[in-house]
């Protein structure tokens, strides 16, 4: 089998996405009764991260542990993409030592890098541009609390940013609609909407400034921090940008059935009220809990031990 590697969620078709939850589904449930499936006994995946991570980081470590394999947290004292040495040497010799590498960095072409000179695969843990694991697992958890994903829409009300691109291809791939609620400037860009007319010529991805209009018909309303890590200078003009954008019983009121997502880490009082993310709707916990059974699936998929 040649190296597969997941730096944007397009990577994987819709039925590789579909194959990876087959697996996630059986090893939750084995998990949920007392199982713990060695799957990668002797298997060592390395973790990169140029930024900071609770759910990412520990998910993937408990993870690995559980299929019997074992984990690496590299952190800044590796001196990865820093003047230490290249990406490219890094690379080649962590690929020498371990079975596969997630790795979180500032810019979006340093993991493409990684990845093209690694002989292991390489999983995105977040990028400026994508955060794959992240849009894979929010999917997985709507199909279980909804029952299905084709057909639904997803309202996804804030920045742009990196998650809000990573689930508007995963909802393309999976019949989904997407649509997000945005300040103009805050919307996709230019070459990303080029993208995706180009990888997804039929999905429904749209954009708008109105929230309510976003939520209206919604059956999930997703939000994120307006601020991303990387851009805390940018903080004072978002937060008057995004003010109309916050997610609040006022808003949710406009889709009374409408379940609630977020990420995590969350800023409370800015993009999302306590109210909401602490409601009868929120599922951002099970979303958290399930990056690490989806993430299981990944793993062992790429690492085709299924
Ligand atoms: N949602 C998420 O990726 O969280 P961390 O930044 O804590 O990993
Ligand atoms: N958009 C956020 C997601 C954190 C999980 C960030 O990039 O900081």
């Amino acid at each position: 089998m040649s190296i597969r590697h997941l730096i944007v969620p397009e990577d994987l078709t819709a039925a590789e996405i579909e194959a990876v939850f087959a697996i996630s589904r059986d090893l939750q449930e084995k998990f949920a009764a007392g199982r713990r499936d060695a799957l990668l006994p002797g298997r060592v995946l390395a973790l990169v991260f140029e930024k900071q991570s609770l759910r990412t980081r520990v998910s993937f470590q408990a993870a690995m542990t559980h299929l019997g394999g074992a984990s690496l947290f590299l952190g800044a004292d590796t001196g990865f993409a820093s003047s230490r040495e290249s990406i490219a040497d890094f690379g080649r010799v962590l690929s020498e030592y371990v079975d596969a590498i997630v790795c979180r960095t500032k810019a979006h072409a340093t993991i493409e890098r990684l990845a093209e000179v690694s002989s292991v695969p390489v999983i995105n843990g977040l990028s400026d541009e994508a955060h794959p694991c992240q849009a894979m697992a929010d999917i997985y958890t709507l199909r279980q609390e909804v029952g299905r994903v084709n057909g639904l829409t997803m309202a996804f009300v804030g920045d742009g940013n990196n998650v809000a691109r990573s689930l508007a291809v995963v909802c393309g791939l999976l019949g989904m609609r997407f649509v997000l609620a945005a300040p103009q400037r805050y919307q996709f860009d230019a070459a990303f909407r080029r993208h995706l007319a180009k990888i997804l010529p039929a999905a429904a991805i749209d954009e708008t400034t109105d929230p309510v209009a976003a939520v209206k018909d919604a059956a999930v309303v997703y939000t994120d921090v307006w601020t991303s890590m990387g851009q805390e200078s940018e903080r004072q003009e978002r937060l008057a940008a995004f003010a109309p954008y916050q997610v609040n019983a006022a808003l949710m009121a406009h889709c009374p059935s409408a379940l609630f997502m977020h990420c995590l880490p969350a800023r409370r009082g800015e993009e999302v009220t306590d109210e909401v993310i602490d409601g009868d709707r929120s599922v951002v916990v099970t979303q958290a809990a399930n990056r690490m059974h989806v993430q299981k699936g990944l793993i062992a998929w790429l690492l085709g031990h299924a």
